[in-house]
């Protein structure tokens, strides 16, 4: 196959100028702006300098961080993908880089904080990339990676079969899309590893839970139903589930069912996101 802007072998998930999943971003992160409220009032922020959200997406996240900062500071999204920047310009007026994280037309040392969530993953090697946005950051400097996932999600309080099987579906499609091995899936779970190797110290981590029970708000409902049933699983993945595990899914998920899974008074829904920080060696 020859190699173009969407196949390139260090974006394995085929990220490019032109790839959009904006309305899949758009879902996730206003269904997670509680609990993203919450970290950035938990994070250290700086009152002056420079504040940079890498892989910005559509952009909820900077709009949160330059509200819980003095009007001084410069934050600024950045990310490769077109389509999400303009979402991001639809939502708010703060400076935009179209830019591989990769390899970042960034100032070294110009930057004081970088937040990063569910980005870096998205590159063949976490090491490298964590390597390029330190040489950004100050002496001193922070960075802080959320990632999700690193504990298995419950969907369906009520039938724990059914989470594993769409798991493990999910995580086949995945494989198969893009032609990944186990362990290169697997690779994101050592963010520790990879910040401690690419030379970051007084690394530390929290997980923070994401968790919905009734009653659900309009914005949950719209991420559970078009977010994961129709974009996540839909029928993408009913090949690796069997007869019996596609009829429980559409009596849980299809809107009508008498059991349909967002009117159960016993829906429950966890989810986590790992947030590590650290910080760039001071000057000696
Ligand atoms: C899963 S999304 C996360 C978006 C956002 N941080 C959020 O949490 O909603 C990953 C983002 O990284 C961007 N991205 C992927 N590869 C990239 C690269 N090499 N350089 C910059 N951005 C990249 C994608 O365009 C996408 O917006």
């Amino acid at each position: 196959m020859p190699r173009t802007e969407a196949n390139r072998g260090d974006r394995p998930l085929q990220d490019s100028p032109s790839r959009s999943y904006a309305e899949k971003l758009e879902r996730f992160s206003r269904f997670i702006e509680p609990e993203l409220k919450q970290i950035f009032a938990d994070i250290p922020l700086p009152s002056t300098g420079v504040i940079m959200d890498v892989g910005c997406g559509t952009g909820l996240a900077t709009a949160l961080l330059a509200e819980q900062v003095p009007e001084d500071v410069y934050v600024c999204g950045l990310d490769l993908s077109f389509p999400h920047l303009r979402s991001a310009r639809l939502l708010h007026a703060l400076p935009l880089i179209q830019a591989d994280m990769q390899r970042p037309c960034i100032r070294d040392a110009s930057v004081d904080v970088i937040w990063c969530c569910n980005s870096v993953n998205h590159a063949a090697n976490a090491e490298t990339v964590l390597r390029a946005l330190k040489r950004c950051l100050r002496n001193d400097g922070r960075i802080v990676l959320a990632q999700s996932g690193f504990l298995a999600e419950m969907f369906f309080a009520w039938d724990a079969h059914l989470d594993d099987a769409l798991r493990s579906a999910c995580h086949q499609y995945y494989r198969e899309r893009y032609g990944l091995s186990r362990e290169a899936t697997a690779g994101v779970r050592s963010l520790i590893g990879a910040l401690d190797r690419a030379g970051f110290d007084r690394i530390e981590s929290r997980t923070y839970v994401i968790e919905r029970t009734q009653p659900l708000t309009a914005v949950d409902r719209a991420y559970f139903q078009h977010a994961i049933y129709e974009g996540l699983w839909g029928e993408r993945i009913h090949r690796y589930l069997d007869a019996d595990l596609k009829r429980r899914l559409r009596a849980c998920c299809e809107p009508g069912s008498g059991e349909y899974w967002l009117d159960r008074s016993d829906f429950h829904h966890i989810q986590t996101l790992t947030v590590c920080q650290a910080r760039v060696p001071p000057a000696p």
